[in-house]
């Protein structure tokens, strides 16, 4: 187990991408806290988690994460309840889709509040209870981003503001806590089959097929939590390119996939753009290709 006796807090853990965080963190013995504003989908992320038959601690405290008072008690509470954080990921959020002269005010500052501000809540609350004694073993913050950074897709114009500004967020604090052992880093995630994307579709068994399932993306977040990725700040990792390596690597011949330094050249042949955006994180490819 990858994460054994470690605690970690995930914010929008009642469905969709954050659920799925939470399961596969629990699957790797990391004790959870789980939060969210509705309390029926956090108990059923626990009952998941408890029918697993594993052990951990499973924290459930509901806050808005738009309200600072209310993100405060719920970190408060964890840490009472587990201790100290090792990773927290800040994950809820939020969009809707208009055209920009029509979208609607209340709507676009809403979104704003949830990405953004949701993210600094996050951080400001969190920041007190993150274990911060370990050179060896950092704490990490892990931010979901998404690809609308920087492809900015039309009608999403609230969305992609705040999907940039995280970027910024997280640069900017990258280096303000360098000293302090907390690494920052972002999964930035294509179209997954969520009530985000998909509403009251989402889990039907229907998604179109480049449309990603929520655990899809567990591998990335979870090597972030490992002290595999002790190195990494301000880490950008794109779905995209590295769901081309998972799909490159059942192609490559053998001799060519069993590690990255032997899977390099052939990777960047075939996929020269996604290369870029890999070429730095060697140590995932690897993650990657020991779970396979
Ligand atoms: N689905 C995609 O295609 C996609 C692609 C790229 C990035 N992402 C990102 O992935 C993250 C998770 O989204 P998802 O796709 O998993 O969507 P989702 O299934 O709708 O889940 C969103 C989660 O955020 C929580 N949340 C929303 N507003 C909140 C608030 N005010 N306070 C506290 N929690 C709040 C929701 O719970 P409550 O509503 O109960 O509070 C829910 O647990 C988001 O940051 C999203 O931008 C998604």
């Amino acid at each position: 187990m990858l994460l054994k006796g470690k605690n970690v807090v995930i914010t929008g853990s009642g469905r969709g991408i954050g659920k799925a965080i939470a399961v596969a963190c629990a699957k790797e013995g990391a004790n959870v806290g789980l939060t969210s504003r509705t309390l029926g989908e956090l108990n059923s992320t626990k009952k998941e988690i408890e029918e697993l038959g594993s052990r951990v601690k499973i924290v459930v405290k509901p806050a808005d994460i738009t309200k600072f008072e209310e993100v405060e008690k719920a970190f408060k509470e964890f840490n009472n309840e587990l201790g100290l954080l090792n990773g927290v990921i800040a994950n809820a959020g939020y969009s809707r889709m208009w055209t920009t002269h029509e979208f609607i005010n209340e709507k676009f500052a809403e979104i704003l509040n949830i990405n953004v501000l949701g993210v600094f809540y996050t951080f400001k609350a969190a920041y007190p209870c993150m274990k911060k004694d370990d050179k060896k073993d950092k704490a990490r913050f892990i931010i979901t981003g998404s690809e609308a950074y920087p492809n900015a897709p039309s009608k999403l114009t609230a969305y992609v503001a705040t999907k940039y500004a995280v970027v910024g967020m997280q640069k900017a604090m990258a280096t303000e806590y360098k000293r302090e052992n907390i690494n920052f880093s972002m999964v930035l995630p294509t179209q997954v089959d969520t009530s985000l994307l998909r509403g009251k579709k989402a889990g039907d068994g229907s998604k179109p097929e480049h449309v990603l399932n929520p655990w899809d993306l567990n591998d990335y977040y979870i090597f972030l939590l490992t002290e595999n990725a002790n190195r990494i700040n301000n880490g950008l990792i794109f779905s995209y390119d590295f769901q081309e390596v998972k799909k490159v690597l059942t192609e490559a011949p053998s001799g060519k996939k069993e590690n990255w330094e032997v899977f390099k050249d052939y990777f960047k042949e075939r996929a020269p753009k996604s290369y870029d955006n890999v070429k730095d994180y060697g140590k995932l490819v690897d993650f990657i290709i020991s779970r396979s």
